[in-house]
C-alpha cells in the first residue's frame, strides 16, 4: 500500500516516534497560496487546501474583519503557521512566498480582481461565474489568455462523486452510445445570508441562471458535447425573498425556472430550478441511442447524503445501479467532496505542469447560457447564442475541450 492522506490524518498514530513512521509520515507542503475573499467559499477553499495537505495557506486578504478572522481561525485550530494578513489585493499579488491565488470574492468584482491578480504572475484559481455578464465573461477570459500561468475556474462540481462517475460511464465506457439529450435539475434551499447579501440581486450575481446555475450548464454544456446554439427560458421569483431589501434595493433574484438549449451538436437539452424545495436534490440524465444514464443527489432534511448512478442499458450490455461516494471527511469539506478534488486536481497540475481544466472556456460558455436564459425570460422569446456573444468574440479562444478531467 502506497504511503498516502488517509493515514497522515490518522489521530491513532500520534504515539509513534517520527523514525517509526512510514506510511503516517507527515510530508511538508510544496506549494503555498494566498486566498482573496474569505467568506463562505473561501474558507472551504482553506479548509480543503489543509485537508489536502499539498499546500499551506500563506496569506490572507478580505476587507470583512470577521472573513479572515475566521479564515485566520481555521489555519490556527489545523496547528499550521499563521499565514500574512494583507491589507491590499495588491499586497496579495505582491507577496513572493506564495505560489497560487485563491479568489472567493462576490461574483461582481470578478473581472475588477482579474484584471489586479494577472499582473502577479501567480497561478489562479477563481470562483465561478467567471463575470456576471457575457461581455464580462469574455474580457476575463482574454486576460486569462495573457496571463503566464494556470487560470483554473470554479467549476468543481465536475468532482462530484456522481457527475466523475456519469463522465467515466458516457466517455470512456460509452455505456449510453452517441449521446442525444441531456436534462438535469436542481431543487434545492433559497440562497443562504451572505457579506452585503450580494447574493439576492441580479446586479451583484448575473441573475440566479448565471450565479448558481453556471455549475450546471457547464456540466451540460460537456455532456452535449457541443457549443449552445438556442436559449429558451421561462421564470421568476415565486416564493423568496419577495419582501427583502438591502440598502433600500429590493431583492429581484428569480427562484424557478425552466431552460431548453439547442446545442450545435444536435443535442437538445433540459433544465429545471427550484430554490424553494425542503432539501436538496440534483438530477442529470443523459440519453444516448444505446442506453440511458441517470446520475443523482439528494440530501432530505437531517439525512445524510444519497448518491446513485443508474445505467440502462437493455439488450445492449449490462444495466447497472451504483452508488458512488467519497469518504465522509472528504465529503463533509464542502460541496460533496467535491472542492477537496479540485484542490488535489489544482496542486497536480501546478507541480506537473499540465492543465487540466476546467479553465476559461468552460467558464465562459457556462456564463453564456446562464445569461442568454435570463435575458430569454425577461423577453418571454428564445434568444440565439450569437445574439449575445460580443462584437470582438474569437471561437479559437474558447474551444471546448474539458475531457481532460475525466477520472
Ligand atoms: N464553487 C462553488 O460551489 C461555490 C459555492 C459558493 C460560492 N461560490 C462563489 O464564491 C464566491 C464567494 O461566495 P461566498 O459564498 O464565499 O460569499 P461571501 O459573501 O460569504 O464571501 C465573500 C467574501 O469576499 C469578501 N470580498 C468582497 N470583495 C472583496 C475584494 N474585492 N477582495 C477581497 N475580498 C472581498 C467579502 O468581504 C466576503 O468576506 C462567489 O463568486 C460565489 O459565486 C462558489
Amino acid at each position: 500500500m502506497e504511503k498516502n492522506r488517509l493515514f497522515r490524518r490518522a489521530r491513532a498514530f500520534d504515539y509513534l516516534e517520527n523514525e517509526d513512521r512510514y506510511l503516517t509520515a507527515d510530508e511538508p507542503p510544496e506549494l503555498r497560496f494566498g486566498f482573496v475573499g474569505c467568506g463562505m467559499m473561501g474558507q472551504e477553499h482553506i479548509r480543503n487546501t489543509l485537508l489536502v495537505g499539498r499546500a499551506s495557506v500563506g496569506g490572507i486578504f478580505d476587507p470583512s474583519r470577521k472573513s479572515s478572522a475566521h479564515g485566520l481561525k481555521l489555519v490556527e485550530k489545523a496547528g499550521h503557521p499563521v499565514p500574512a494578513i494583507y491589507t491590499s489585493l495588491e499586497e496579495a499579488c505582491a507577496d513572493p512566498a506564495t505560489d497560487a491565488l485563491i479568489v472567493a470574492t462576490p461574483n461582481f468584482t470578478h473581472l475588477d480582481v482579474m484584471q489586479k491578480v494577472v499582473g502577479s504572475g501567480k497561478a489562479l484559481l477563481i470562483e465561478k461565474p467567471i463575470a456576471t455578464t457575457v461581455p464580462d465573461a469574455y474580457e476575463v477570459c482574454c486576460l486569462a489568455e495573457q496571463h503566464s500561468n494556470l487560470v483554473r475556474f470554479g467549476l468543481q462540481y465536475r468532482y462530484k462523486a456522481i457527475y466523475a462517475e456519469a463522465m467515466s460511464e458516457v466517455f470512456k465506457r460509452r455505456s449510453v452510445g452517441h449521446v442525444h439529450s441531456v436534462n438535469m435539475l436542481e431543487h434545492r434551499f433559497p440562497f443562504l445570508d451572505k457579506v452585503g447579501q450580494w447574493n439576492k440581486f441580479n446586479a451583484f450575481t448575473g441573475g440566479t441562471l448565471v450565479e448558481k446555475c453556471c455549475h450546471y450548464f457547464d456540466l451540460m454544456n460537456l455532456f452535449a458535447g457541443g457549443a449552445p446554439e438556442t436559449v429558451f427560458a421561462v421564470g421568476n421569483q415565486a416564493v423568496n425573498f419577495r419582501d427583502f431589501t438591502y440598502d433600500n434595493r429590493k431583492a429581484d433574484g428569480i427562484d424557478q425556472a425552466q431552460v431548453t438549449i439547442r446545442y450545435d451538436s444536435g443535442v437538445i437539452g433540459g433544465f429545471s430550478l427550484c430554490m424553494f424545495a425542503p432539501g436538496s436534490r440534483e438530477d442529470l440524465v443523459v440519453c444516448g441511442d444505446t442506453g440511458r444514464l441517470q446520475a443523482s443527489e439528494q440530501t432530505l432534511p437531517g439525512a445524510s447524503l444519497e448518491n446513485r448512478v443508474e445505467v440502462w442499458q437493455g439488450e445492449n450490455g449490462a444495466s447497472r445501479i451504483t452508488t458512488p461516494s467519497y469518504p465522509p471527511h472528504i465529503s463533509n469539506a464542502g460541496h460533496h467532496g467535491s472542492t477537496f478534488f479540485e484542490h488535489v486536481a489544482f496542486a497536480d497540475d501546478l507541480v506537473s505542469g499540465k492543465n487540466t481544466g476546467p479553465g476559461p472556456a468552460e467558464g465562459f460558455w457556462s456564463v453564456v447560457v446562464g445569461a442568454a436564459a435570463q435575458q430569454s425570460i425577461e423577453k418571454g422569446a428564445a434568444i440565439d447564442v450569437v445574439d449575445v456573444l460580443p462584437a470582438a468574440f474569437e471561437n479559437g479562444l474558447l474551444q471546448h475541450n474539458g475531457m481532460e478531467i475525466l477520472p
